[in-house]
């Protein structure tokens, strides 16, 4: 597997293959692939002729105190992974190729980086953004492929997407999950046995609320009480947040009508998880 470092080669290689009429696949990531990252790869290579997988810990969307510098790493392993899922490339740039001294420009996608994840990480939205559409200029891809796993950042990149014109088609794919319904993410490795062992009460007590909307329940603080509670019962879990919200606009709502997201975030000892599921009232 190929690997290229250099950001003009990239661009060099990805031109070249626009011009030979290739279909571009890109798959963003931070690298220590798992299932979730290789269902997209897969999934990309389905729909497109050439798929470049980047790996790249970016350094922006990290906050202070966050896990940046012992975020896994393991680029070996993850071109073996690429191989295996049909990748064709990988694009691995350094934090000083992409942020180079005297870096300015950021992108601002609003509001709805502002709620859910984006109370705790103010900045990270904004960092996020920013390396994709810097990601999307290098690689120029025709559709790139992201996880629901974590839907803010798909609202986010629909968003930017939409709203700078961008010729890009974003497809979002479900959350890939042990299967204890844990959603997969490179950060679980870093549970303890302890707290890997009660994690699951997350999707666990998302699926419940998404019966009850199901079931025609329409008040929202019942349900988010009925998840609390349920969370609440494992002390080694503490709340971040757990939302139901306007599945595009990102907006609490009080009274369940259609689409609807529930989303949370939970800390388990060190350890900060999020999940979300997008439901809907039966026959709505
Ligand atoms: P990372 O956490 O490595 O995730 C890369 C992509 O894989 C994202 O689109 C994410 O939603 C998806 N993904 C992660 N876990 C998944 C799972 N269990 N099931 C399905 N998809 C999953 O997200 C990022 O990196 C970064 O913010 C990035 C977009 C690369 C920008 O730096």
């Amino acid at each position: 597997m190929e690997i290229i470092e250099n950001i003009a080669s990239m661009q060099a290689f990805a031109e070249r293959k626009r011009m030979e009429g290739k279909l571009m696949g890109l798959v963003p990531t931070m690298g220590s692939l798992h299932e979730g990252h290789l269902t997209l790869i897969r999934e990309a290579k389905s729909r497109t002729d050439i798929v470049v997988v980047s790996i790249f810990v970016n350094p922006t969307q990290f906050g202070p105190g966050e896990d940046y510098d012992s975020y896994p790493r393991d680029l070996e392993g993850d071109a073996r992974k690429v191989i295996s899922a049909g990748g064709d490339m990988i694009f691995s740039p350094s934090a000083s190729d992409m942020y180079p001294e005297g870096y300015l420009t950021y992108v601002d996608v609003g509001k709805v980086t502002e709620p859910l994840c984006g109370l705790s990480r103010p900045e990270h939205f904004r960092a996020v953004a920013t390396v994709v559409n810097k990601l999307f200029n290098i690689i120029k891809p025709h559709k790139a492929f992201f996880g629901q796993k974590d839907y803010q950042q798909s609202v986010v990149i629909k968003r930017m997407v939409k709203d700078l014109n961008m010729d890009i088609d974003i497809i979002v794919l479900p959350t890939v999950r042990e299967p204890d319904g844990l959603a997969m993410s490179s950060r679980n490795s870093y549970l303890s046995e302890e707290e890997r062992k009660v994690s699951p009460v997350l999707y666990k007590s998302l699926t419940i609320a998404s019966c009850m909307i199901r079931d025609r329940e329409k008040n929202a603080r019942k349900i988010l009480s009925a998840i609390k509670r349920m969370i609440e019962k494992e002390p080694l879990v503490s709340i971040d947040y757990i939302a139901i919200t306007d599945s595009e606009t990102l907006k609490d709502i009080d009274e369940i009508k259609g689409k609807t997201l529930i989303a949370l975030a939970v800390r388990i000892g060190k350890m900060r998880l999020i999940d979300n599921i997008l439901t809907e009232p039966q026959g709505s």
